[in-house]
């Protein structure tokens, strides 16, 4: 009996590996840290809250405080190949991203925690390779709409029903719309390293997009 229930126990242990694609133990885990004193929801509760979330545009249940940066959006080095015309500052689910990746927010900043909303007290950002910044200029181009007439401009881009993810680019890489930080991210998954929504062997990723 015993022995029974131990190896149906290993066996759910290795199914459940297999599909667990969470956010514990990935750099966005940080439940673990010593400035997180929230007494529950410490692994989402930094980003999201289940009441009274921040009223910020396509921020599912939002709780980090997000920044006041102005930024600099991305212009091409040439400028005839570069159709899309993105908005003077980031939106969507990118401004929730830049809320930490821009460096100017503490991590800590959220609802649940002692700090006044908006305060830049408390937890810097490491200022490592993950630190996004300000400048937006040597990013890849984020905030535009993303529809047949740019396609049509591009001339060597997918058109947005092209099958992607288990939909299309438009139903599962496009917000509004638009391109954001999350079309090429999941911030709740790191099965394939940097946060991708998919495997970049081969610039798998780029390709869903592009025909290069
Ligand atoms: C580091 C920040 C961060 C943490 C921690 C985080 N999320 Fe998110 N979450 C986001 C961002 C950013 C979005 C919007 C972009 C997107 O949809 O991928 C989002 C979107 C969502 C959505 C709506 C889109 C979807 O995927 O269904 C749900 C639901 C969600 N999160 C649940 C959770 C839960 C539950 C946890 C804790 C287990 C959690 N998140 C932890 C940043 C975070
Ligand atoms: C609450 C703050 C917060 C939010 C919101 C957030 N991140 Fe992060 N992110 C972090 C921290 C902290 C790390 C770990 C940084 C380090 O160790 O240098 C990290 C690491 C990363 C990494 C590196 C992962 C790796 O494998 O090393 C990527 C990529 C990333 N974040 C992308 C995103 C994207 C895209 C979004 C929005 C969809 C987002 N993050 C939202 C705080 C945040
Ligand atoms: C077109 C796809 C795409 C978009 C849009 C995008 N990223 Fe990334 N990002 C990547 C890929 C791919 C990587 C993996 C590292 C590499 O190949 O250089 C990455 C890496 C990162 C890293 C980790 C850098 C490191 O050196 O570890 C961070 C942090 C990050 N992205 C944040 C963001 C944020 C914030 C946004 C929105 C402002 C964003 N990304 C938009 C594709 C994208
Ligand atoms: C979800 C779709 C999507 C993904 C994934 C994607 N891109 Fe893009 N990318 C675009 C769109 C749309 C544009 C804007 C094209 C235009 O303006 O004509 C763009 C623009 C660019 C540009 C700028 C072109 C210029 O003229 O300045 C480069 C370079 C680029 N992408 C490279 C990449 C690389 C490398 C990757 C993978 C890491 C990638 N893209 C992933 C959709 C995507």
């Amino acid at each position: 009996m015993k022995k029974i229930s131990f190896i149906t126990l290993m066996l759910l242990a290795v199914t459940s590996m297999s599909f667990a694609q969470t956010i514990t133990g990935t750099p966005h885990d940080m439940s673990a840290q010593a400035w997180n004193t929230m007494a529950s929801n410490k692994l989402c509760g930094v980003c999201h809250t289940p009441h009274n979330a921040m009223a910020v545009s396509q921020a599912p249940l939002w709780s980090h405080t997000t920044s006041s940066t102005v930024y600099t959006m991305y212009t091409s080095a040439q400028s005839s190949t570069f159709n899309a015309t993105p908005g003077a500052a980031p939106g969507g689910n990118s401004l929730l991203c830049l809320s930490c990746h821009d460096g100017t927010v503490a991590l800590n900043n959220h609802i649940g925690n002692t700090l006044p909303l908006g305060s830049t007290l408390g937890v810097a950002y490491p200022t490592t390779t993950t630190l996004v910044g300000a400048a937006l200029t040597n990013d890849h181009p984020i905030s535009f709409t993303y529809d047949a007439a740019l396609v049509t401009a591009d001339g060597a881009l997918r058109p947005i029903t092209t099958a992607a993810l288990g939909g299309t680019i438009a139903t599962k890489m496009l917000f509004g719309g638009k391109m954001e930080c999350a079309s090429c991210h999941n911030p709740h998954n790191n099965q394939y390293t940097s946060f991708q929504r998919m495997t970049n062997n081969a610039s798998q990723l780029c390709l869903t997009c592009h025909i290069k």
